[in-house]
């Protein structure tokens, strides 16, 4: 059975993650998520306590060796051999993931990379681009959207879980204005493939998104 390319993408805490992450594990298939690639280069950069520009981000790139590997907790996210899983879900990487995301060499490096773990076939990959630019041969692709508000509550609860205590409204705050950076940067900004499917997780629950995905996923499945 060929296996096939899904491409997911949305805003912030649309359930991108967790819904790529479930249905790549019901189809025995990778899950990609790019999202880490461009928080590890933000903690490198956050790290390196330089400012922050085309040049120092393109300079710092050439010494950077990101890997995602799958292990019993799910993927996990490396920084030059450093497991960095957790580091890259802070507060001061999200709040500065945005501006480095934007800048030219370092979403060619990206999405070289992307490209070439998609290439084979098999994989669910999540993301802003991943329809548009990434992979647009997808086989199925899905654009995950929600209400703000359940974005933000969904986000306070993700961080709450993980010890970090973060207000609802802050949270939201931060979500509109990552929105509004991704969706009007010039490079590959956040929008709908014309071929993407696109779903409203506001009132679903991840069984029920993930579901429709997977069904989804298995109609392209037994036509190719
Ligand atoms: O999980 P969440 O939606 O908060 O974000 P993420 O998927 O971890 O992505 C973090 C940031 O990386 C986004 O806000 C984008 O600025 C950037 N990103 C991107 O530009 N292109 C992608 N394919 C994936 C993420």
């Amino acid at each position: 059975m060929k296996k096939i390319i899904i491409a997911i993408d949305g805003p912030a805490g649309s359930g991108k993650s967790t819904t790529a992450r479930l249905a790549a594990e019901r189809l025995g298939y990778i899950y990609i998520d790019t999202g880490a690639m461009y928080r590890a280069v933000t903690l490198a950069w956050l790290r390196s306590k330089l400012e922050m520009s085309e040049d120092i981000l393109c300079k710092l790139l050439l010494n950077l060796h990101i890997e995602l590997k799958p292990s019993e907790q799910g993927q996990r996210t490396y920084l030059n051999g450093e497991d960095v899983s957790d580091e890259i879900r802070s507060i001061e990487v999200t709040k500065n993931v945005s501006p480095v995301s934007a800048v030219g060499c370092v979403r060619e490096k990206l999405v070289d990379m992307q490209r070439e773990l998609g290439k084979n076939g098999g994989v669910v990959m999540d993301g802003r681009d991943i329809g548009t630019v990434v992979l647009p041969n997808a086989d199925l692709k899905i654009f995950l959207i929600a209400s703000v508000d359940a974005r933000a509550m969904r986000r306070t609860l993700e961080l709450k879980d993980k010890g970090i205590i973060e207000s609802v409204k802050e949270i939201k705050e931060q979500i509109i204005t990552r929105d509004l950076f991704d969706s009007s940067r010039d490079i590959s900004p956040l929008k709908k493939a014309g071929d993407a499917i696109e779903i409203d997780t506001s009132n679903l629950t991840i069984e029920e998104q993930t579901e429709k995905v997977v069904v989804l996923a298995k109609e392209i499945i037994q036509k190719v």
